[in-house]
């Protein structure tokens, strides 16, 4: 059976980790596989919507038919996100560093034997999800992920209002979510919570895009 729930509609999708230079060989980064982004960008574009998906560094393959625009750093992957609107539906699934360095060095640092070590003071990153919620080009849907360790939903459920988002999915990642391939997530809107099992990444994307279908139809 074919599903085109989604045709017609854009649908933007972040994933995968950010990295943030600190020389031109030496970056901040965090342990995101980019996996779930992914297959959500994947059950959208099989739901028959155009899908942009802004990658950070990850070593996955594209999706069929999704269009990918590859980015190092938070604030590209921000440019990115900016240029690809406007969005029906944006899903934020990228783990966007916080911070940067404050001032990345054009050349690499030099170890120079002293034992002196180089300061790294950092800067805040935007924020992506925020940014988006309160852009003139809104999308219609706004949804964030959020990783949490214990207090899932109620975690969850504050993110949602202080960040704006119409929902948050939020990832249970106290077991081994992260480069793994299965999932445990709560979806959290202003209605109420919809708690999914534990199911592979591939079947929590696509229990998502139903539910956005579902509601933007
Ligand atoms: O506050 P926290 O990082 O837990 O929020 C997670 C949500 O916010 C995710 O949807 C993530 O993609 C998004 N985010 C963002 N830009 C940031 C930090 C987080 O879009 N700089």
């Amino acid at each position: 059976e074919m599903h085109r729930d989604l045709y017609g509609k854009h649908v933007l999708v972040t994933a995968g980790p950010t990295h943030e230079p600190i020389d031109p060989v030496r970056y901040i980064a965090n342990r995101s596989s980019g996996k779930q982004g992914f297959a959500i960008a994947a059950a959208a574009a099989a739901a028959g919507a155009r899908v942009t998906l802004v990658a950070g560094p990850v070593n996955l393959e594209t999706p069929q038919g999704v269009d990918r625009v590859d980015v190092e750093s938070a604030r590209e992957m921000l440019a990115a996100v900016e240029a690809a609107l406007p969005a029906d539906v944006a899903i934020m699934v990228a783990a966007v560093a916080d911070w940067r360095a404050a001032d990345a060095a054009d050349q690499k640092i030099k170890k120079d034997g002293s034992g002196e070590v180089p300061p790294l003071a950092l800067a805040e990153n935007p924020d992506i999800l925020a940014t988006l919620a309160k852009s003139p080009q809104r999308p219609g849907l706004l949804v964030g992920f959020a990783a949490e360790t214990e207090n899932v939903v109620a975690h969850a459920s504050a993110k949602r209002e202080r960040k704006d988002a119409d929902w948050i999915v939020a990832n249970d990642v106290s077991g081994d979510v992260m480069g793994g391939d299965a999932n445990t997530v709560h979806i959290v809107t202003k209605a109420g919570t919809t708690s999914l099992e534990t199911m592979p990444k591939a079947r929590v994307a696509a229990a998502l895009i139903d539910r956005i279908a579902d509601e933007i139809a």
